[in-house]
């Protein structure tokens, strides 16, 4: 297992990812339409190619004459609200052109498809912590997107013998000493709140302090970037097809994250809290059960602290983010 093509190596998770397996001595291929990752977020010890998974016949060409031995796909909108507005963007990306990819990787006799899935297929759960049993109702065009392609994969499995992982992220967090988190809008909490600490934005908005949560804000299960490369990693080599929900297990809540930011910087966040979002369950935690015993998947980041930091460090070196 060597030589790998990450499909979205460009982005802020597959970037990490990518880094963690050169550091493993593996062959990485970045393939990348850089529609929202970053041309420096590529690490210089892979082979980039700047490519739209919507190129079906060129995808194919390419897989064919790289013969890959394995495929990790992390290219996809990921914008919830977006999904919810503009739909057919959303479909068309993250499930007809991630056929392209799945059907390439048949073509061409990849032996393992490691697919970046996520806790919004589960919409509002129905067991807390969320095991791999849980309904799987999603409650936004983004999330039933990503189950459509985890149900691709099912029957590709089924009829073709494509090997498959479908790892089902929480919420992504923290850096590496060289990749972090670069979206453009930046819609996730921790940078939000760093942001806030540097002053590059005047106020941090929490959504919601009337949930049926201790403290009243929303709980949600952050999960570092390298712990899911690691996880990537270990999917390559499970003998069979399969789900994993990727979480520590720890429900952690916006006050929490707030409170952390500011004991590792020892600066004050300026928050406001607003009304509630439409669509944000109260308590999202992940029973990661199953990958630690079929993958033998350990995270190493356990708690806020260490997560935050490590993204704090890496937007202190990188104060504008990546260079357009
Ligand atoms: N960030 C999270 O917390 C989180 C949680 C659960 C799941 N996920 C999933 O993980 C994956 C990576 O997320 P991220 O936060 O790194 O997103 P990102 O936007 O930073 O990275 C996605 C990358 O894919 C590329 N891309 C998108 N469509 C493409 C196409 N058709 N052809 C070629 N390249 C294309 C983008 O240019 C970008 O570089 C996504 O599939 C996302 O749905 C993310």
């Amino acid at each position: 297992m060597k030589k790998i093509l990450v499909a979205g190596g460009a982005g802020y998770i597959g970037s990490a990812c990518a880094e963690y397996l050169l550091d493993h001595d593996y062959e990485v291929v970045v393939f990348d339409a850089l529609f929202t990752g970053h041309r420096d977020a590529v690490d210089p010890r892979a082979r980039f190619i700047k490519g739209d998974l919507a190129e079906r016949d060129e995808l194919i060409a390419l897989c064919k004459k790289e013969k890959f031995d394995a495929v990790m796909h992390f290219a996809a909108f990921s914008l919830v609200g977006e999904s919810m507005q503009n739909p057919s963007k959303y479909f068309r990306n993250n499930l007809a052109s991630a056929m392209n990819l799945a059907d390439a990787a048949v073509e061409s006799g990849v032996q393992s498809f490691v697919f970046s899935s996520t806790a919004a297929t589960f919409g509002i759960p129905d067991e807390m912590p969320i095991s791999e049993r849980a309904s799987q109702i999603p409650i936004n065009p983004y999330g039933e997107s990503k189950l459509c392609f985890e149900k691709v994969l099912h029957w590709y499995s089924e009829i073709h013998g494509l090997k498959y992982a479908a790892l089902r992220y929480f919420n992504a967090a923290g850096a590496t000493a060289l990749h972090g988190e670069d979206h453009r809008p930046e819609s996730h909490l921790i940078p939000l709140v760093l942001q806030t600490v540097r002053g590059k934005r005047e106020k941090f908005m929490l959504f919601g302090d009337d949930y049926d949560t201790p403290d009243g804000s929303c709980i949600r299960d952050y999960i570092h970037i390298l712990d899911l490369a690691q996880a990537h990693e270990k999917a390559l080599y499970a003998k069979e097809s399969g789900h994993y929900n990727l979480g520590t297990g720890n429900g952690l809540s916006v006050f929490e994250i707030v409170r952390a930011a500011e004991a590792v910087t020892g600066k004050r966040v300026n928050l406001e809290v607003a009304p509630r979002r439409p669509g944000d369950p109260p308590r999202l935690i992940a029973c990661s059960d199953r990958a630690r015993k079929e993958l033998g998947w350990q995270p190493r980041f356990e708690n806020a602290e260490s997560i935050i930091e490590s993204a704090w460090k890496w937007q202190q070196l990188f104060p504008d983010g990546y260079a357009e």
